[in-house]
C-alpha cells in the first residue's frame, strides 16, 4: 500500500479474530515502531510484544480489578469513566481479546517519552493498516501506569524499573477480514495557512 493511502485509510480496529498474525507480520510492525524519530534520538521506546494467551488474560483481569476498584463522576474523563463503568460488570477486556498486544514504554522522567511513544504507535498502526492488520491504541495500562499490582506484574515480563508504561498497541486481524478503512469525517483539528 502507497505510503500516503495507509495514512490517510488508517481506522482503529476493535473487534478482531483470535488468529495470531504470522511473526513476520508483527516484527514488521514492531520495526516501524521502532524506526520512529525520538528525541535528540534517544530511541528509549520499549516494545514488550506480548502473545501469551495466559499473560494477557492476567493483565486483562488485573486491570478488571484495578478499575473495579475506582469510582467515576461526571468529571472523570470519559474513556476512564468507561473503563471503570465496564469492569463493575466482570466482562470487561481491555485489549478486546486481540491476540497481540504491544505495551510501549519508556523512560521514567524523561521528557519526551509521551512523544517519542505517539510516533512509535503511530508508526505501527499505520504499519499495520498497510499490512492489512488492525490496531488500536489502548491507555488503559497507561492510566494504570502506577497501579502497584499492574506494575509488579509487567515487570515480572520484561518492564525495567526504570521505565513507566506511556500507550499500548491492540494488534491483529479485524473480526471483518479487512479493517475498516472509511475515513471519519474531520470537523476538527483546524488548519490556518499564513498566506504572505
Ligand atoms: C492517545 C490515544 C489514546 C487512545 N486510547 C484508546 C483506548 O484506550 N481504547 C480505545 O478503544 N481506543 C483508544 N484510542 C483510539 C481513538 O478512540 C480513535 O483513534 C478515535 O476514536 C478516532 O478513530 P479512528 O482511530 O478509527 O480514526 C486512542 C487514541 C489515541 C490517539
Amino acid at each position: 500500500m502507497e505510503a500516503l493511502q495507509a495514512i490517510l485509510s488508517r481506522r482503529s480496529t476493535r473487534a478482531m479474530s483470535s488468529q495470531l498474525p504470522e511473526r513476520k507480520l508483527i516484527e514488521q510492525v514492531i520495526e516501524a515502531g521502532r524506526f520512529a524519530p525520538s528525541g535528540s534520538n534517544s530511541q528509549a521506546t520499549h516494545f514488550l510484544v506480548i502473545t501469551n494467551g495466559e499473560i494477557l488474560n492476567h493483565l486483562a483481569e488485573l486491570v478488571r480489578e484495578a478499575f473495579a476498584k475506582m469510582e467515576a463522576d461526571e468529571n472523570t474523563y470519559v474513556s476512564l469513566r468507561k473503563s471503570i463503568t465496564a469492569s463493575k460488570t466482570g466482562k470487561y477486556v481491555f485489549h478486546y481479546n486481540a491476540p497481540v498486544l504491544i505495551v510501549v514504554a519508556n523512560k521514567k522522567g524523561y521528557g519526551n517519552a509521551m512523544a517519542d511513544s505517539a510516533c512509535a504507535l503511530e508508526n505501527m498502526m499505520i504499519a499495520a493498516n498497510a499490512l492489512d492488520l488492525g490496531s488500536c491504541w489502548i491507555n488503559q495500562l497507561h492510566w494504570l501506569a502506577d497501579n502497584d499490582r499492574v506494575r509488579a506484574y509487567l515487570n515480572t515480563i520484561g518492564l525495567e524499573e526504570n521505565e513507566t508504561v506511556t500507550g499500548a498497541l491492540a494488534l491483529g486481524y479485524s473480526a471483518d477480514g479487512l479493517p475498516c478503512r472509511t475515513p471519519l469525517e474531520r470537523k476538527g483539528n483546524p488548519v490556518t495557512y499564513i498566506c504572505p
